[in-house]
């Protein structure tokens, strides 16, 4: 089949390689001419595992091109995915200008019969102003499918090539089959490729996410809550996690939710019910939640150090906002060193994939360090917000020579408390109790 897919971001690109590597003909439009230049080259402009080689290897078959000339890609194929951004607008409104506007191009360039497919996340209504958007510059018959992404940063290949299921919202018959056979490929060991109207297939992502934010607020709730009566929330987690009404997943307390997703679909879906005459208590609780769990490492330094940290030397581990990622889009990690900051201490950063999109954030502010131990010299404490995998196994006897007093902020919870205690750290979890070394 031949496609385009206009967006040549976390999703687009994704999205357009993997549908390239089943053998479709892909072509990947993005208006920023540098991102297009970079990809012809075989330089992918962000961090996803595996995504590099798939690129490469589909360029030099020849199923995946790039360009910035969207008429072109569009008169070329049949099937249009929108896949740009939606940003949060003033009011928390998903801001649909980019869609619209790709809308409108894909109509003016039209010769013939499309499928225009929402990739992007939208709100309820979206496929009908995407349809009227269309319908204005064109005579050409075409129809609007849904089909929302649930792909995960740093998981994104994986998740595209083995979705759990696949949503396609629409009412056209031959639509809705052209997309079947395109997913087909995708889900041969039996998940669903599901069905429905557009309002639903854009319902379903938001209630997805919204969902998905809702157990995290929860379970960062309940971590504080455990911390107060002297329970470990780790414990509860597991002890939770074994009821199959409740499964394992999202069960993790933490520093908050951040990324470019939970933040701004939990607050689209605030501004839908709110547009409707509808409040939506359960939401605007899980936002503000969110909002002080990504305040709490740094309290707890405070609580530790006093407020005044000038003369202290912070390090953090982790900026991306979940591991595997260079995104930094609504990262807790930004609040959390914002926060040293503005009380005086100096701050050295380490992440793995994330130091370039760090140095947009903070500048000349803190230091930069390539090697995890690095930000630890001379550092008055460690403080965890990501928790990649390198974090796990660390060499604690190296960390505890380097850092000036033995003292760890983990807001991931990735260290055993019998090992900490057995090398000497203070060591502050969340929903845990703190180790402290025996006087
Ligand atoms: N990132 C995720 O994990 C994820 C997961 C599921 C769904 N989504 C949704 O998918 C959509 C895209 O998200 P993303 O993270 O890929 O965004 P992104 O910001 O990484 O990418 C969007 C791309 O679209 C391009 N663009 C904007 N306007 C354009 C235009 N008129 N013509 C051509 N290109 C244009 C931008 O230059 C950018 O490269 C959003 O609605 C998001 O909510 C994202």
């Amino acid at each position: 089949m031949k496609l385009c897919v206009i967006g040549t971001g976390y999703v687009g690109l994704v999205a357009g390689t993997c549908f390239a590597e089943s053998g479709n003909d892909v072509v990947c439009v993005d208006k920023i001419a540098e991102k297009i230049e970079a990809l012809r080259k075989g330089v992918v402009p962000i961090y996803e595992p595996g995504l590099e080689e798939l690129i490469r290897r589909n360029v030099a078959e020849g199923r995946l091109t790039f360009t910035t000339d969207a008429a072109d890609a569009v008169k070329r194929t049949v099937v249009c995915f929108i896949a740009v951004g939606t940003p949060p607008g003033e009011d928390g409104s998903a801001d649909l200008s980019a869609v619209l506007a790709v809308a409108r191009e894909i109509g003016r360039a039209m010769d013939g019969y499309r499928v225009v497919v929402a990739k992007s996340t939208v709100p309820v209504g979206s496929a009908e102003r995407i349809r009227a958007a269309i319908a204005e510059v064109t005579k050409h018959p075409f129809d609007v499918v849904s089909n929302p992404e649930f792909l995960k940063e740093g998981a994104a290949i994986d998740d595209f090539m083995k979705p759990d299921r696949v949503v396609l919202g629409g009412t056209s018959q031959r639509a809705l089959d052209l997309m079947r056979e395109l997913y087909d490929p995708f889900v041969r060991t039996g998940n669903p490729i599901i069905t429905m109207d557009n309002a639903s297939a854009e319902m379903t992502k938001y209630a997805a996410n919204a969902l998905l934010a809702t157990r995290i607020s929860f379970m960062n709730e309940m971590a504080n809550l455990c911390e107060r009566v002297g329970a470990d929330v780790d414990n509860v987690r597991r002890g939770i996690g074994y009821d199959r009404r409740i499964g394992h997943h999202f069960l993790f307390p933490g520093v908050g939710y951040g990324g470019s997703c939970f933040p701004k679909d939990v607050k689209a879906v605030i501004r839908t019910a709110h547009e409707q005459g509808m409040e939506f208590p359960l939401l605007n609780a899980v936002e503000e939640v969110n909002e002080a769990q990504k305040r709490r490492l740094v309290d707890k330094v405070v609580e530790h150090f006093g407020a005044d940290l000038s003369g202290r030397r912070m390090a953090v581990w982790g900026l991306a906002f979940k591991p595997r990622t260079d995104d930094m889009r609504e990262a807790p990690s930004l609040t959390i060193v914002e926060g040293l900051l503005a009380r005086g201490a100096s701050v050295a950063v380490h992440d793995p994939e994330a130091l370039n999109e760090a140095r947009k954030a903070f500048g000349d502010r803190v230091t930069y360090h390539r090697v995890n131990y690095d930000a630890l010299k001379d550092a008055d404490a460690l403080l965890i917000v990501t928790e990649w995998n390198e974090f796990r196994r660390p060499d604690f006897p190296r960390m505890k020579q380097l850092l000036r007093q033995p003292v760890i902020f983990d807001g991931r919870n990735l260290y055993d408390i019998e090992v900490m205690r057995a090398c000497g750290f203070t060591y502050l979890p969340i929903g845990r109790a703190i180790v402290r070394p025996a006087s």
